[in-house]
């Protein structure tokens, strides 16, 4: 596991604003055809989620919300992977403002960090060993084969076309024994009490997103069906951990109480809406439905009467070190 430093203050402490950076020239390839009318809705729902501009100062806020999230729950370290002492290539992919990219080069001086995102930008005070590369990721990466220690790829599943794409590119790009980690809030609540009604807000909520997510063709829950595909891509060693994410406050054990309060943070920062506002919009919901159905969710969750809960699921693997 990557160890957090003694007294290390998080990038994403910073409140500095990202400048931009130019997008190089880049291949095309693209993503997997489906039925038309899937795609159609796609591509609305990705034209909405392309609008999020991550140097927004709401954004900025949220993405440093989120790297305390997980950060928190892994106990202050970056990953869940164990990472060799030494690391030369690391790729971010869909790095935001590049918290997570700007920790691991601290912690890491000695290796070089790429930030890929379709919205590049950059820290004011990033380190001299981050760079950044503005791409699709939905498309061929501009990225050297057989060059990457690790790659990381965290809270993507809004947008990612195709896991199974992006996981080929990933082996591609990653040298042989190179590492690959990918995180995930799963889009599901859980109840310890089993004192979910069939009527309450939350498991509709969840229930009506994996339906909309279904429609356009985008998995919002990757981490079930990773291990399939990353043993179908070719990686071996795949393995996960799921970590308890209490939502409202309700745990008195020390660590849960804290992931608590920062996972608290992250959902009062997103207004409540999780990650699916696009999602509903695009579906042709207006926003006073959505709105209203958002404020039953967190009702709920604020009643007290429930102690829910999520997962956070860290996947890791590698590709084969004994290959040519
Ligand atoms: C939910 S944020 C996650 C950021 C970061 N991984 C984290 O854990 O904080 C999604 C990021 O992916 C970027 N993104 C979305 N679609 C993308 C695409 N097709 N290609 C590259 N980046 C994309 C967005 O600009 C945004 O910065």
């Amino acid at each position: 596991m990557e160890k957090k430093p003694a007294g290390g203050k998080s990038s994403c402490a910073s409140d500095r604003a990202p400048a931009p950076v130019d997008a190089p020239g880049r291949p095309s390839v693209p993503p997997p055809a489906d039925d038309p009318e899937m795609v159609e809705a796609r591509t609305q729902y990705l034209a909405l989620r392309k609008e999020i501009r991550p140097d927004s100062d709401t954004q900025q806020r949220l993405a440093r919300a989120r790297h305390r999230v997980y950060t928190t729950v892994l106990d202050g370290n970056l990953t869940c992977s164990k990472l060799p002492s030494r690391l030369k290539r690391v790729l971010d992919v869909g790095s935001g403002i590049g918290c997570w990219a700007v920790d691991i080069a601290r912690r890491h001086p000695e290796a070089q960090v790429t930030c890929l995102d379709h919205h590049a930008v950059r820290l004011a005070d990033a380190p001299a060993n981050v760079s950044f590369l503005a791409a699709d990721l939905n498309r061929a990466w501009p990225v050297a084969p057989n060059s990457l220690d690790l790659i990381h790829v965290r809270a993507m599943s809004d947008d990612v076309v195709s896991w199974p794409f992006v996981l080929a590119q990933a082996l591609k790009m990653l040298r042989p024994g190179g590492q690959l980690e990918v995180a995930e809030i799963r889009p599901r609540f859980w109840d310890f009490d089993g004192l979910f009604a069939v009527t309450d807000a939350l498991p509709e909520g969840e229930k009506m997103s994996a339906e909309l997510s279904a429609k356009m063709g985008v998995d919002l829950d990757p981490s079930v069906n990773l291990p399939m595909w990353l043993d179908d891509a070719g990686f071996e060693r795949a393995a996960q951990r799921s970590e308890i994410l209490p939502v409202g406050d309700w745990s008195k054990d020390a660590k849960l109480h804290q992931r608590a309060t920062v996972y608290r943070e992250m959902l009062e920062l997103s207004g409540w809406e999780g990650k699916s506002r696009q999602l509903f919009v695009s579906s042709g919901w207006d926003l006073p439905r959505y709105t209203a159905l958002v404020n039953r969710m967190k009702e709920s969750i604020m009643s007290g009467g429930v102690r829910v809960y999520m997962t956070a699921v860290f996947t890791t693997c590698r590709r084969p070190a004994d290959e040519q």
